[in-house]
């Protein structure tokens, strides 16, 4: 089946051995020449300009350096390809060698391709540096294209300014991205004879990858991946079953932090506030109780007073007691003494008597012990003068001298006379003298007043006593008696004198007599006086002793007032030793309250427990309180160090999950929390292992959907393939067969999940036995492996493609290589139609551009055959050239290449040879 669009000729000019060639594409061409003359590097040339990119470029055994000075020995060599196109009619692709190294330049333009459009007018060949110049000179528009360009420009990719759209694209793929396997299979259509069974699987997975999403999967990783989570968690797991004891004391001891750090919390104002409550109830209570103290001190010490004044006043009443019962004791002691005497006289008396008795012992004695007997007789003597004197002047006493004198003469006169007369003279009485009195007065009157002076005397009185002094009777009666006394004691001086002994005794014994009776009398006075002042003194007594007795009682009194006093002293020195014990407590507490660390000033963002406890500090309870808090402060402290060592210490133990938590506290909120939920977390953790199989298995799903796609799309292309019978076979098809290994293992792998994921055998797949599955381990490590060793698991890992091939009434049979299947021709047709069908399955099948295949050593086909593989070919829009040293019948042109005299070959159009049937020919 022809088409009007399609390649239409291929011209080479000096290219290849050939000096000028034109070959037909329109139709199926019988190429024929003697081997070794050109027919393959002829259909070769193609290449360059349908391959284009020289890293595919194959030509067999010419290298490719080689193939390029071979193909464009000079600057005027052409490989040309006229192509009609439905967008923009023909084109011409053209390849131009540059003259230098060999290489060679793309450009194109709008055909048709008029060979003497290259020929100069001298007739030579267009060089390269002119071409477009020429060309255009001819009115086309030449340009020449990097090799990339054309290319893309040929698959419809890219396009230089000025063109328009598929101006020059011969390929039009279904898909871009299949160009490279399309130029692949491409350049094996060109040299069937190296398409390997390799190639052909490698070009259909290509093909296929389109529906075949290319996914390669690292089993291994994809496992790790999805068991990653389940393994780290079952870590986790065991690591928290183990330390379930140690993550409850953590538990324990983080709710201890958190009510501590509540109770802080709560307590710090109220302590600021205690504090400072305290500070001014400490100064008031103190200055209070100094002052209690001090007034307490001063009572006492007035009580003190009052009692030494009272001891005092109480010795000296003793005293005076002492004394007025002394005084009383005397008077009673006198009394009974003096109960006799009645009056003092009494005594007096008998004191005068013994006084005067004892005198005159004394006077006795005196008399006694200083004169001798003689002389005590001559005082005895004068004294009796003296009493006879006496009794003289007695008896004269009325009437006497001096008595009359002393009527007569003048006192001074009398004084004279009385002194110069002896006083018996002036006692005379009157019978015994005889008185003038004017001749006495005469005389007297002529004496001086001291001078008495008889006839031839005169005598000086002056200094003589007066002789004679008038008494009276009764003193001459007491002068009488005293010398009579004075005469008795003489006697008795004289009797004494004569007994001394005797008397000086009585002497002494008078003398102690008078003594005692003076000690008597004063005694007795004393009792007079003792008697007189007893009232006063009993009065004074009684007085003494109420006051005594009022003292003792004060003193009673003042006794218990001061223990009082004392008691209240030391209760208020208590009071204040126990402020000042508090005071100091408190102060020692706050100067090291324990919460100066800055943790503390944040604490109320901390996690904490709020604290129910009094909102109230009453003074009282504020050391007790700052003791606690104190405590609680540094117990806190000790907590944060515990509790992180704590959770270090889980971290060896393998429990890390929460290690990313964003503060520690939250970490261990979460560890505690994890450990409360195990058996949840167990289960949690069963699941994910199951959710982890069906995940792991999700990209074996893939994988094994892909797989089954490609089956499908390897049973339309069979389908494709054997419309038309090929040679005697009745069966020709490419089958994918599994790598059953590796499928089953997956199929395990996907049953599994499949189980797991619909829940029929919930209680048989326990986390363990997910995990730990013997057969799937196996599986699970066969596809590890596989997987490691290919770098990843594809669709392609999972088949291997084999030919099978059936002949009527014979058995289908299956070979890995196709070459080994059949004879020379039947594999070749084999190929020949699985590589056109690959084409055709890449190219975009709404456009109808003829393309070229072909089929070198044609003649190992028979005639059937090679209509068969025309008509084949042409369904799938390519026209078949074959090359054979003779003509095949079969082709729409025989085309002969000559072989010229210079040794170059040529094929012109006029040697073409057109076959038809003759009916055609007839009608
Ligand atoms: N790419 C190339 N580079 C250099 N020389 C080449 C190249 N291709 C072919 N030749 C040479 O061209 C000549 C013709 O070879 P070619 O293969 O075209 O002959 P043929 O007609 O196909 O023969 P046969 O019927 O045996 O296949 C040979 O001498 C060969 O060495
Ligand atoms: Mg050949």
């Amino acid at each position: 089946m022809s088409s009007d669009y399609g390649f239409q000729q291929l011209v080479l000019l000096n290219s290849a051995g050939y000096e000028r060639a034109e070959l037909p594409l329109d139709e199926s061409v019988s190429l024929i020449a003697p081997n070794n003359t050109g027919k393959t590097s002829l259909i070769n040339a193609l290449q360059y300009l349908l391959i284009i990119d020289k890293r595919h470029l194959d030509f067999g055994a010419h290298d490719k350096d080689k193939a390029r000075r071979f193909y464009f020995p000079s600057n005027s060599s052409y490989i040309l390809l006229e192509v009609t196109l439905p967008e923009s009619g023909s084109v011409v692709l053209g390849c131009v060698g540059k003259g230098f190294s060999y290489d060679y330049n793309y450009f194109a333009y709008q055909g048709p391709l008029q060979i003497e459009e290259y020929r100069l007018d001298n007739g030579k060949l267009v060089t390269q540096p002119q071409l477009l110049e020429q060309l255009a000179h001819h009115g086309r528009t030449a340009n020449f294209y990097s090799s990339t360009e054309f290319a893309e420009m040929v698959y419809g990719g890219a396009r230089k300014r000025g063109q328009t759209s598929s101006e020059f694209t011969v390929f039009r793929l279904e898909n871009r991205k299949d160009a490279n396997a399309y130029r692949q299979v491409l350049t094996r259509t060109l040299r069937l004879d190296k398409l390997s069974s390799g190639e052909v699987k490698r070009h259909l997975l290509q093909i296929f990858s389109r529906q075949l999403p290319d996914s390669v999967v690292d089993f291994k990783q994809e496992w790790d991946k999805a068991f990653a989570e389940v393994n780290q968690d079952r870590e986790q797991y065991r690591a928290a079953k183990n330390q379930q004891t140690l993550i409850d004391e953590l538990d324990r001891h983080q709710e201890e932090r958190l009510a501590i750090r509540g109770r802080i919390i709560a307590r710090r104002p109220l302590i600021d506030d205690g504090l400072e409550r305290w500070q001014n109830h400490y100064q008031t209570e103190s200055k209070n109780l100094q002052h209690q103290h001090e007034k307490l001190r001063k009572q006492e010490a007035d009580l003190l007073e009052r009692d030494r004044e009272q001891t005092r006043r109480q010795s000296e009443l003793n005293q005076q007691l002492e004394a007025l019962n002394k005084d009383e004791q005397r008077h009673d002691e006198l009394g009974n003494r003096f109960a006799l005497i009645h009056d003092r006289s009494e005594l007096e008396q008998q004191l005068s008597s013994a006084t005067e008795e004892r005198n005159r012992q004394i006077a006795l004695l005196s008399n006694a012990h200083g004169q001798s007997a003689a002389a005590i007789d001559d005082l005895i003597r004068r004294e009796e003068e003296e009493l006879s004197a006496l009794g003289k002047e007695q008896e004269t006493l009325s009437d006497n001298l001096y008595l009359t004198l002393k009527q007569h003469i003048s006192k001074d006169r009398l004084s004279v006379l009385n002194r110069g007369l002896a006083r018996q003279l002036l006692t005379l009485p009157p019978g015994d003298y005889q008185l003038d009195p004017n001749q006495l007065h005469r005389w007297l009157e002529g004496m001086a007043a001291d001078r008495f002076e008889l006839p031839g005397l005169n005598l000086s009185v002056a200094d003589q006593p007066l002789q004679y002094q008038q008494r009276s009777n009764e003193e001459i009666i007491r002068l009488i008696d005293d010398c009579q006394s004075r005469l008795r004691q003489l006697q008795e001086q004289k009797t004494a004198t004569q007994e001394l002994d005797t008397q000086k005794k009585r002497r002494a014994k008078l003398e102690q007599e008078v003594k005692s009776l003076e000690k008597d009398l004063e005694q007795f006075d004393e009792l007079t006086q003792l008697q007189n002042s007893r009232p006063d003194r009993l009065k004074e007594i009684a007085t003494a002793r109420q006051e005594l007795a009022k003292i003792e009682h004060a003193q009673e009194q003042a006794g218990a007032q001061q223990q009082a006093l004392r008691e209240q002293i030391q209760e208020v020195a208590n009071q204040r030793q126990a402020l000042d014990a508090a005071h100091q407590e408190i102060d020692r507490i706050r100067q090291n309250r324990g919460d100066t660390d800055e943790q503390f000033n944040w604490l109320a963002d901390l996690p904490h427990t709020p604290w129910v406890g009094d909102p109230e500090l009453p003074l009282g309870q504020l050391a007790q309180t700052l003791r606690d808090y104190q405590r609680d402060c540094y117990r806190l402290k000790e907590l944060d160090r515990d509790l992180d060592h704590r959770r270090i210490n889980l971290h060896s133990g393998g429990l890390t999950k929460f290690q990313y938590a964003p503060n520690p506290e939250e970490e261990i909120r979460l560890m505690v929390e994890f450990r409360h939920h195990l058996a949840r977390e167990a289960e949690a953790l069963e699941k994910k292992a199951r959710s982890a199989v069906v995940t792991v298995t999700a990209s074996l799903r893939d994988l094994r959907g892909n797989l089954q796609s490609f089956e499908n799309a390897m049973h339309e292309f069979n389908r494709l393939i054997s419309r038309r019978k090929l040679s005697d076979l009745k069966v020709f098809r490419i089958q994918p067969v599994h790598e059953s290994h590796l499928v089953e293992a997956i199929d395990l792998l996907i049953q599994t999940a499949e189980k797991v994921e619909s829940g029929e055998s919930f209680e048989l797949f326990n986390q363990s036995s997910v995990l730990d599955d013997r057969q799937l381990d196996q599986a699970r490590q066969l596809l590890i492996d596989e997987g490691s060793a290919r770098h990843g698991l594809k669709v392609a890992d999972l088949f291997r493609l084999t030919f099978e091939l059936g002949k009527e009434n014979q058995d289908v049979e299956s070979f890995d290589d196709i070459d080994s299947a059949a004879s020379n021709g039947t594999v070749l047709m084999a190929k020949l139609v699985t590589g056109l069908a690959m084409l055709h399955l890449m190219q975009d099948k709404t456009r109808n551009v003829q393309a070229l295949c072909y089929l070198d050593e044609a003649l190992a086909l028979d005639a059937a055959n090679q209509r068969s593989l025309i008509k084949t070919a042409s369904e799938f829009g390519f026209a078949l050239m074959f090359a054979s040293p003779s003509p095949l019948i079969t082709a729409h042109y025989c085309v002969p290449i000559q072989q010229m005299s210079n040794g170059k070959n040529h094929i012109s159009r006029k040697h073409w040879q057109i076959l038809q049937p003759l009916e055609a020919v007839e009608a």
